[in-house]
């Protein structure tokens, strides 16, 4: 049998998909799967259900990460790894992270269904709270795995109601046994929606990643004075929230003042006491910025601070910003990015390389081992939102080009 004509099961995968997408799903056909929730365990439990049917042997470690392994013929060599993340953002979309999962899910299946033997086995991963929405940091799973951020912290990490990471891990049952400490691999491949607009402009089917953008997140606290609105003359005001919404707009204007190439956002913020008739007290909100180039990253969070401090003096509302996550840019190995390309072309798809302006766990994994991201375009330009979506025959596409790319490095 010629390997390199094996093709994944289209209908199979997009079932897969579908039946993912109602775990959490929502009335705007989107998904709603936070990390360390119900739901969450919900999708772990059948993504492990439908491992079990494979002769896959699985693993859970103390992140939560689940691991499953179809072993090779030699054990002694370091394994091909491949997959993503189940958690999803509020309200997101029903392909990012779960496509690269499910992926890799048919891609064993459609190996074990051929009765292939690899030389090396093949692990599919579910990453432990990618998104990093609920509880920050993002990629908190592969992170810990990667040895790049320490467990016992990210146990600590709180998301809004209070609650611990490492007691919902335990809620949900999924505080594994395994040590979470990285092992050797052959190569690490991510299938991953593009999330933004390039592919579709281009007209090409499958994105080939260079590397990962630089990410730095802040959260801001602001201390202002709360006091009845009717009373309190207009001068002499502590307001918060008008001391944050200066510094927010002072975060739009930073990409063009540092004159690179970067994305800098305010996405959350909480308003206290947040009562029409109170003049705001205090305010959280978070910063995220994103570049390839990590010095500019790092001058602009400087930057970023001294605007704080002057608006901060100004209106006498002292400000605490504080550095939470910071992740270099990624360089991909480039002998895995340029057989991607080759193997997309090889069979039948067209490429095109690209930088990739998401975050993926594939950054911390590229820090243990040679990894690669393949992708595909994201209908619109849009992600992190209900309307996200994907061709199915770009889906199948992808899990084409996963399945050579994993049947060459394994074998
Ligand atoms: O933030 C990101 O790009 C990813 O979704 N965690
Ligand atoms: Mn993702
Ligand atoms: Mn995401």
């Amino acid at each position: 049998m010629d390997l390199r004509e094996i093709r994944v099961n289209a209908g199979r995968l997009r079932n897969t998909l579908e039946k993912m997408a109602e775990i959490g799903g929502t009335p705007g056909g989107g998904v709603h799967r936070l990390a360390l929730s119900d739901d969450d365990k919900q999708a772990r439990d059948l993504l492990i259900r439908w491992l079990r049917e494979g002769e896959i042997e699985i693993k859970v470690d103390e992140m939560g990460n689940i691991f499953g392994l179809r072993p090779g013929k030699d054990l002694s060599l370091p394994p091909v790894m491949s997959g993503s993340h189940i958690d999803s953002q509020p309200k997101g979309g029903r392909f990012d992270g779960i496509y690269g999962v499910m992926a890799t899910l048919e891609v064993l299946r459609t190996i074990q269904e051929k009765g292939i033997r690899t030389t090396r086995s093949i692990m599919i991963v579910d990453w432990t709270n990618e998104e990093g929405s609920r509880f920050s940091p993002a990629m908190a799973g592969s992170g810990v795995w990667a040895g790049k951020l320490e467990r016992e912290w990210v146990y600590t990490r709180r998301d809004l109601q209070g609650r611990a990471f490492g007691e919902e891990l335990e809620r949900i049952g999924y505080k594994g046994k395994e040590p979470a400490k990285r092992w050797p691999i052959q190569a690490y491949f991510e299938l991953h929606i593009e999330q933004g607009p390039i592919l579709e402009k281009v007209g090409k089917t499958i994105g080939v990643p260079m590397g990962i953008v630089g990410i730095s997140w802040y959260d801001v606290e602001i201390e202002g004075k709360a006091n009845q609105v009717g009373p309190t003359p207009m001068e002499g005001r502590n307001d918060a929230l008008c001391a944050a919404a200066e510094m927010i707009l002072q975060v739009e204007a930073l990409p063009v003042e540092m004159g690179g190439n970067m994305v800098a956002t305010v996405g959350e913020i909480h308003n206290a006491p947040n009562s029409r008739n109170i003049i705001p007290g205090q305010v959280q909100f978070t910063v995220d910025l994103r570049s390839w180039d990590d010095l500019l990253l790092d001058r602009a969070g400087k930057e970023l601070r001294n605007h704080f401090q002057r608006i901060a003096a100004q209106r006498g509302c002292p400000a605490r910003m504080e550095k939470i996550w910071n992740v270099e840019h990624t360089a991909f190995d480039g002998s895995l990015v340029a057989r991607i390309a080759k193997i997309a072309e090889e069979i039948g798809y067209s490429s095109h390389s690209l930088v990739s302006g998401a975050g993926h766990d594939a950054t911390y994994v590229n820090q243990v081992g040679p990894t690669a991201m393949i992708f595909v375009p994201s209908i619109g330009g849009r992600s992190h939102v209900e309307v996200e979506n994907t061709r199915w025959e770009d889906c199948e596409a992808g899990a084409n080009v996963l399945l050579q790319c994993i049947l060459q490095a394994a074998s």
